[in-house]
């Protein structure tokens, strides 16, 4: 059994997940785990508050009857149907068959889509309350974030905000799913890797949807959401957290991303980092794109505003482990960013023409010249090298 009571009648009934290897199929929590936080409101009706992964159903279904005993479920509030949350929705169907679901109207077809189920559904507008056997609950539309139909529920009687995806993170909770029994800044990088990854795309509505929420922020005493912490004790540090990264706030220290087939790149990429460190920039990371998963670039990408790319022509092209990154980060955007790139080539150029069209889409701000350097990077090569991380250096905040 693997339940937490919070407060006011409210019970977590989530599940950590250390199987899955790769969220959504693309990112990584073999090593740290993700939770799928599921509630229960136990009061005179019984209140679900989206449910968990499918392959957990057992032990949900076994958590949820070990806290209401005989008595059953009355109502499902599907938040969002990303199947992360969603999947369990038959489960509960099958074990309390009367149970009530709500959603909104983008809701509704994606249960008939996903699960061939079509009745008993309770449909909600934006800022709608509905009055459950004395529980107030309160609705509030937060569409594309992160998928049209996401919603977020507000029980009015705790100050409780189910948030959704809204403020999650990945890694599991381990021991305690509380802010104030664990050390919240070890989930700070998770945190940032999950909103880079799943939030990043759709950041300008999230930043809408939080500037909603905003006349909602005094009442709010706790915060749920459906991945990470139960901010119990310091809503405001998740809130304030989010709201910095929906902004796009970035901190001091640069991201030096690269792409190398035979260490010549990499080269390049060693000259900037020590030309940097020269200009006093303490910060530096410095990705292999090739070897690591692109979610943790993304991640520190988001958070830091130097960045340099750099990579080797491949056919006329770029080295596709590189086209992958631009192709998430065009998605993403560049924001308040400043920007170095650097290619490598051994016949005929190409990176550079990819990198040109990405600054053309992006907007980036490159205060410096891109450096294009024939096979290993010579004593010119070396200098523009220098000049142009001497350019980026003198436009970072200190
Ligand atoms: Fe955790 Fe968008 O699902």
């Amino acid at each position: 059994m693997n339940t937490t009571f919070i407060r006011d009648g409210i019970y977590w009934i989530g599940v950590h997940d250390y199987t899955t290897w790769l969220f959504e199929g693309m990112w990584p929590i073999d090593q740290e785990g993700v939770n799928y936080n599921s509630y229960l409101i136990n009061d005179d009706k019984v209140i679900l508050i989206d449910t968990v992964k499918e392959y957990m159903a057992e032990e949900y279904i076994e958590n949820i009857k070990s806290i209401i005993g005989d008595k059953k479920v009355d109502y499902l509030v599907v938040n969002h149907m990303e199947p992360d949350h969603s999947s369990c929705i038959l489960a509960v169907t099958n074990e309390w068959p009367d149970v009530k679901i709500i959603g909104n109207k983008k809701t509704f077809p994606m249960i008939r889509n996903f699960y061939e189920y079509n009745k008993n559904f309770i449909e909600i507008e934006n800022g709608q309350k509905l009055d459950l056997g004395g529980r107030e609950l309160q609705f509030f539309l937060t569409p594309m974030v992160h998928w049209p139909e996401s919603m977020v529920t507000f029980d009015v009687q705790s100050g409780t905000l189910f948030s959704m995806d809204i403020f999650g993170s990945y890694k599991a909770t381990v021991g305690s799913i509380f802010d104030d029994e664990n050390e919240v800044e070890t989930f700070l990088e998770p945190t940032y890797r999950y909103y880079a990854t799943i939030v990043g795309k759709v950041t300008e509505m999230a930043k809408k949807s939080l500037e909603a929420l905003t006349p909602l922020v005094p009442s709010i005493s706790m915060i749920c959401p459906s991945h990470g912490l139960v901010w119990r004790t310091d809503p405001n540090y998740i809130l304030n957290l989010y709201i910095k990264l929906a902004n796009a706030e970035v901190d001091e220290g640069v991201v030096i991303a690269y792409a190398t087939m035979y260490g010549n790149t990499r080269e390049s990429a060693e000259i900037i980092a020590d030309e940097l460190r020269k200009c006093g920039v303490k910060k530096i990371l410095m990705y292999d794109v090739s070897r690591t998963n692109m979610s943790y670039i993304l991640a520190s990408i988001w958070r830091y505003q130097g960045i340099f790319l750099g990579a080797p022509s491949y056919y006329g092209q770029i080295l596709p482990s590189m086209e992958n990154l631009l192709y998430k980060l065009e998605g993403n955007k560049l924001r308040n960013h400043v920007c170095g790139f650097f290619t490598d080539f051994s016949w005929s150029g190409g990176a550079n023409r990819v990198f040109d069209k990405f600054i053309q889409n992006t907007g980036a701000y490159c205060p410096g010249e891109m450096v294009n350097v024939q096979g290993y990077p010579n004593k010119d090569d070396e200098e523009k090298l220098r000049e142009m991380a001497r350019a980026v250096a003198q436009k970072l905040i200190k």
